[in-house]
This record gives structure tokens, C-alpha cells and sequence, in this order.
């Protein structure tokens, strides 16, 4: 424990503090004038049970941003230990949007047709429901409009902690 008498608060140790805390990581996707956005997301929650909301926190610099914003709809796909690769794909700036999903299997969400990563743990659809302003972010709340789980067979999740993948044993 080193706290800064300054008060600043400098980014790296933002991060690296931030960083102590393991979360699990998704795939954020929407469809934008009939081309697919996918980008790697662990800034993403549940808000309320009744109605049903969830939200992601998406930087102002991502292609995303502008895309979700103006589609209204989105959809989100977590990530099992074995779609490490796509993680590591869908979080790389300036991929080709055209090519980014090639050789990953997706199966379009029945309520938006957003693509949804085959063999996700679980996958929600949503509609955005309220943003608001947060930082260099935008808080993107959605409404649940339809969801699932994957087989329940307890596959490994995929952890983001301290900067790097792990996986979490199902048992
Ligand atoms: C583990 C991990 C988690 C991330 N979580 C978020 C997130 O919650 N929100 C966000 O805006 N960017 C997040 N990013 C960064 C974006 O995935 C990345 O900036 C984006 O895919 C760049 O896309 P672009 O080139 O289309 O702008 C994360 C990156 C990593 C490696």
C-alpha cells in the first residue's frame, strides 16, 4: 500500500489496481449498415433484475462506439477459456472490419441479428436503454431483449486478471 499523498492518480497504477480486479470477458457486437462490429469487452455488468439491464462501458476512440450508438441494438457473447484467439482478435485496433470474423463460428441473434460467438458460456441481446456520459467512455445500459446458456457441461471461463488470460476451471 503506497497511497500517493498528491492525490493524482497516475494511469498506470489505475491499471494496475484496476487490473486486481478478475472479470470475466465478453464480445460486444452490433450490425452497422450491414457490417458486423465486434470488439473484446470486460467493462460490462448487470444493473437491475426488473426490467432486465446490463451495461457495457465503450470508449469514445473504438469504431464501436459510433456504431452501437447509432444501432440502438447490441448483443453480447461470454467467453469460454477456449476463445482466447478471439479475444485477442476482437481487442486489436484497427482490424479489418471485413475480414474480422473469419474462421469463427457466429450464429446471428434471433431479436437483432447481431452475431453471436458459437460456443459462448452465455450470450445476451439488448437494446440500448439509457447512456451517459463517463469519462473518456460512454456507459451503454441495455435492455435484455432475449438470452441464453451454453451447454452445461461447466467449460472453463476465460478471466482477465492483472493483465493477462486464464482460465477458470468449471468445478
Ligand atoms: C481484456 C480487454 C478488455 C477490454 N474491454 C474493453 C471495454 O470494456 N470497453 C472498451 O471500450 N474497450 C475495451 N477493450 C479495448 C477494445 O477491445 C479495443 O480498443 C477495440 O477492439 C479497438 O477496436 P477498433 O480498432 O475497432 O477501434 C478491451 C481490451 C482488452 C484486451
Amino acid at each position: 500500500m503506497n497511497p500517493d499523498p498528491s492525490g493524482s492518480v497516475d494511469a498506470g497504477a489505475f491499471r494496475a489496481a484496476m487490473g486486481r480486479f478478475a472479470s470475466g470477458i465478453t464480445i460486444m457486437s452490433t450490425m452497422q449498415g450491414g457490417v458486423a462490429h465486434a470488439m473484446t469487452a470486460n467493462a460490462f455488468t448487470s444493473v437491475s433484475l426488473d426490467p432486465p439491464l446490463v451495461l457495457v462501458c465503450v470508449d469514445y476512440a473504438v469504431r464501436m462506439h459510433d456504431a452501437v450508438l447509432e444501432r440502438g441494438d447490441w448483443a453480447i457473447s461470454v467467453l469460454a477459456d477456449t476463445h482466447r484467439e478471439i479475444a485477442e482478435r476482437f481487442a486489436k485496433s484497427g482490424r479489418d472490419l471485413y475480414s474480422q470474423f473469419d474462421g469463427i463460428g457466429t450464429q446471428p441473434g434471433p431479436k437483432t441479428g447481431c452475431p453471436l460467438i458459437e460456443g459462448a458460456l452465455s450470450w445476451l441481446e439488448c437494446r440500448t436503454w439509457a447512456t451517459y456520459p463517463g469519462g473518456d467512455h460512454t456507459i451503454v445500459v441495455g435492455e435484455v431483449l432475449s438470452l441464453g446458456t451454453g451447454e452445461p457441461d461447466d467449460p472453463s471461463a476465460l478471466i482477465y486478471y492483472a493483465g493477462g488470460y486464464r482460465a477458470l476451471k468449471g468445478r
